[in-house]
């Protein structure tokens, strides 16, 4: 079964075509960083002009990277949420379209949910279930058991700032560009991270609940001197920011890894699979490593890690089959979607 899938939930305009699920045929990916940078941060309504003007020709370049035609495909599977609103809108109603005029299916998906579907379509080995989900990204930083495809139960998210956020944001008090992850990560490397003494949040009767919205503030006041304001200048020296950086990065990751440990031990389980752009970072999957070697961690693959319409096709080939039949044209975009 040949699944053409659409993702445009932020500022990355992405089209696929996956075979049943797992044979990745393309995978294109038009980032908006180059115009988003400029401000920071995305600009919703920016990003949902780039999404009008670059949908189709992402679609077309997929469709010709994977030498497939458009009457072979047999389903169209959209993420429709969650995501900006703006931006959610023109690929579903791109997909709605594509199916209306095909007379294919077509199935919308929960493009937290694919994150962790890129875990497993990134390794042919069997997964071992139940597992813990962990979704770390620039929207949403959650923990799932997950007892099947499809089949999850929150058990823990954040409750203010995503840790990819909370990166971007840590990043631009640096005075470092947008996205600020890799940045980060590249800032920090082999530097000492117990120079500043920072601490990530615990949520008071949710012992698997994130808050990092502390974290960054402390950034805040460590790199520009107390009750600083977010323009004030840095006070610090470049060997300073570095360690900063360091501190930043390894306490978020030590207490992500905290929580999974706990869940794991709770939940009773061997595995655990990864989603979401801050996966990209090699500190993080080191320090898990590290940690503890005797459970199992599915990291995705690198180009299925960030923003990407493969996920989505694979998740929705899943999808589709568990329900026998495509989602009404009618369904809705969701910019936040409850597990
Ligand atoms: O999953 P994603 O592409 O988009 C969302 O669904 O949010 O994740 C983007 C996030 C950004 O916050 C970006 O700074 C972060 O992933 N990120 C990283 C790294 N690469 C990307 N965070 C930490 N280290 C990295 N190397
Ligand atoms: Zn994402």
């Amino acid at each position: 079964m040949l699944v053409l899938g659409l993702e445009s939930t932020c500022d990355e305009t992405a089209c696929a075509v996956v075979r049943n699920g797992q044979e990745i045929l393309s995978n294109i990916v038009a980032s908006q960083a180059d115009l988003q940078s400029v401000y920071g941060g995305v600009v919703p309504e920016l990003a949902s002009r780039r999404h009008i003007e670059v949908l189709i020709p992402v679609i077309d370049q997929s469709l010709h990277k994977a030498n497939v035609a458009l009457e072979e495909i047999d389903l169209i599977a959209v993420a429709r949420g969650p995501g900006l609103i703006g931006a959610l809108l023109i690929g579903l109603n791109g997909g709605k379209a594509l199916s209306w005029a095909l007379g294919k299916p077509f199935i919308g998906v929960n493009h937290v949910e694919a994150h962790l579907y890129a875990a497993l379509m990134s390794h042919t080995e069997a997964v071992q279930f139940p597992c813990l989900g962990v979704v770390l990204s620039g929207g949403h930083t959650a923990m799932l058991f997950v007892r099947s495809i499809g089949d999850y139960v929150l058990i823990g998210q954040t409750v203010d700032d995503a840790i990819g956020e909370a990166f971007d944001k840590t990043a631009k008090i640096l005075g470092l560009p947008y996205p600020g992850g890799p940045q980060i990560e590249k800032l920090a490397a082999g530097r000492d991270h117990s120079r500043f003494p920072l601490k990530a949040g615990t949520v008071k009767n949710q012992p698997l609940s994130f808050s990092f919205s502390g974290l960054k503030t402390a950034v805040l006041y460590a790199s520009k001197g107390q009750s600083a304001n977010s323009k004030d200048p840095l006070i610090l020296n470049e060997e300073e920011k570095k360690d900063l950086a360091a501190s930043f990065q390894y306490t978020a990751f030590s207490d992500v890894i905290h929580k999974t440990f706990k869940a794991a031990a709770q939940y009773q389980c061997q595995t655990v699979i990864f989603g979401g752009g801050v996966c990209c970072n090699q500190k993080l999957k080191t320090m898990f490593q590290e940690a503890n070697p005797q459970l199992t961690y599915l990291w995705p693959h690198r180009e299925l890690t960030l923003d990407n319409a493969a996920m989505i096709a694979g998740l929705g080939y899943h999808q589709y089959l568990q329900k026998g039949q495509g989602d009404s044209l009618e369904l809705e975009a969701k910019t936040r979607i409850a597990f």
